[in-house]
């Protein structure tokens, strides 16, 4: 029986997501292993640009995908499709006996439909957590991912308790941690400052770190420009730095003039980005995971978003949820600059090392999986 496990990577957020995956299932590889776990790894080419993609995978240290799908850009129809379309090919073409996916990306739900329709069982890394908010294309990918997923690794137990409450039973669902904090800590000593960080004077705690790219806040350019200019007329005039998605910068480009404290750079590589994280005074996003990573960097976060599927980074980490109403962030900004910023702590098993327990759980699962194909009486030893 072979053990051949898709790894599927398609946009930005997977790729911290895989890595340490990939790391584990390396040195399971080794002489001593018990359980030799063969693994290809699956590029859906959804983020395509070195910015999104290249740089990323260049500088987390993932080798080169085996297979790439080149699905690109689209409609959430159309890259579904695309998605759906080129992997069921592959998967005919060359079977694999667990497809794993990550996150809650577009590439994640494709993937995860193609491969249980093609009788193929699916893992999914970061199953379980909910917004509760269904005009998020990402809160559909997590419920549609997960209706259909047969073993759930799982980064908090809030997560897990959503998967009960829906009739998962506690077998297949394993908590392990998160592996984009994996990512996080094994690359902390490696941060590099941009290039821009000397040549703009910018100085721990002198600055804001701002990325914004949900449609609910960048697809209209008068509530862009009024976030923008509430976040300036409360920055204390400290320069805002803007890593811009490239969904953002098509509407930036449309905006007449930018409030003056607000710097949009390019997209940045992880390593610079998180180096501007890690000295930033406070980050301003509407991203879910980088609210991960400021948690563990105890860096105060503000969310432009009325919900999180996080609530560990509010309730334990250093988040707090201000909203998309540009006329309501002044207190907040006010609690920063008085110093009365909550001190966060770490969640449950952010330690680094849930990479090494997926690894651990896949093996269980396949020997499991051995024992129920091989007939009584011929027991593998
Ligand atoms: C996707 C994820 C989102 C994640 C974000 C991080 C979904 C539903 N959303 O959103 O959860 O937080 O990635 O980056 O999967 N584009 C490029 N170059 C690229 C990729 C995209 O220019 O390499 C442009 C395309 O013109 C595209 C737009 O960015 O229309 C949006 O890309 P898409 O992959 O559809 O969604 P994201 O907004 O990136």
């Amino acid at each position: 029986m072979t053990h051949l496990i898709d790894i599927i990577a398609g946009a930005r957020p997977n790729f911290m997501k895989i890595a340490p995956l990939i790391r584990a299932l390396e040195i399971n590889a080794g002489p001593e292993s018990d359980m030799h776990l063969p693994w290809r790894l699956v590029h859906t080419g959804q983020h395509y640009d070195t910015a999104m993609s290249g740089a990323f995978f260049r500088q987390l240290g993932i080798r080169e995908p085996h297979v790439n799908l080149e699905a690109g850009s689209g409609t959430q129809a159309e890259q579904t499709a695309a998605i759906m379309v080129r992997y069921e090919q592959l998967l005919r073409n060359h079977p694999a006996s667990l497809c794993l996916v990550a996150g809650d990306v577009t590439s994640t739900m494709a993937c995860a439909i193609t491969a249980q329709k093609m009788g193929v069982a699916v893992g999914h890394i970061e199953a379980g957590i909910r917004s509760g908010d269904w005009t998020m294309p990402e809160e559909i990918n997590r419920l549609v991912t997960d209706a259909i997923t047969n073993w759930f690794f799982t980064t908090s137990r809030q997560a897990g308790s959503n998967l009960t409450a829906s009739g998962i039973p506690e077998k297949r669902i394993h908590f392990v941690g998160n592996t984009m904090i994996d990512t996080l800590r094994h690359h902390q000593r490696e941060f590099l400052p941009p290039q821009f960080f000397s040549e703009m004077g910018l100085g721990k705690g002198e600055y804001f770190v701002l990325t914004l790219h949900r449609p609910a806040n960048v697809d209209d350019p008068n509530h862009l420009s009024a976030l923008l200019r509430a976040i300036d007329a409360n920055a204390r005039n400290l320069p805002v730095i803007f890593p811009v998605h490239p969904r953002t910068a098509k509407i930036l480009s449309s905006l007449p003039k930018l409030p003056p404290s607000i710097h949009p750079v390019t997209a940045q590589p992880y390593l610079e980005f998180n180096f501007l994280v890690s000295n930033a005074r406070c980050v301003i996003t509407d991203s879910g995971g980088i609210t991960e990573e400021t948690t563990v960097l105890s860096v105060p976060c503000m969310t432009l978003r009325e919900n999180t599927e996080r609530p560990e980074t509010v309730s334990m980490g250093t988040n707090e949820l201000v909203g998309t109403d540009p006329a309501a962030l002044a207190p907040w900004f006010d609690r920063l600059f008085a110093g009365k910023w909550k001190v966060g702590a770490i969640p449950e098993l952010w330690d680094g090392k849930a990479a090494e327990r997926i690894v651990m759980a896949l093996k269980h699962i396949f020997s499991e999986r051995i024992k129920q194909a091989t007939p009584r009486g011929q027991a593998r030893r």
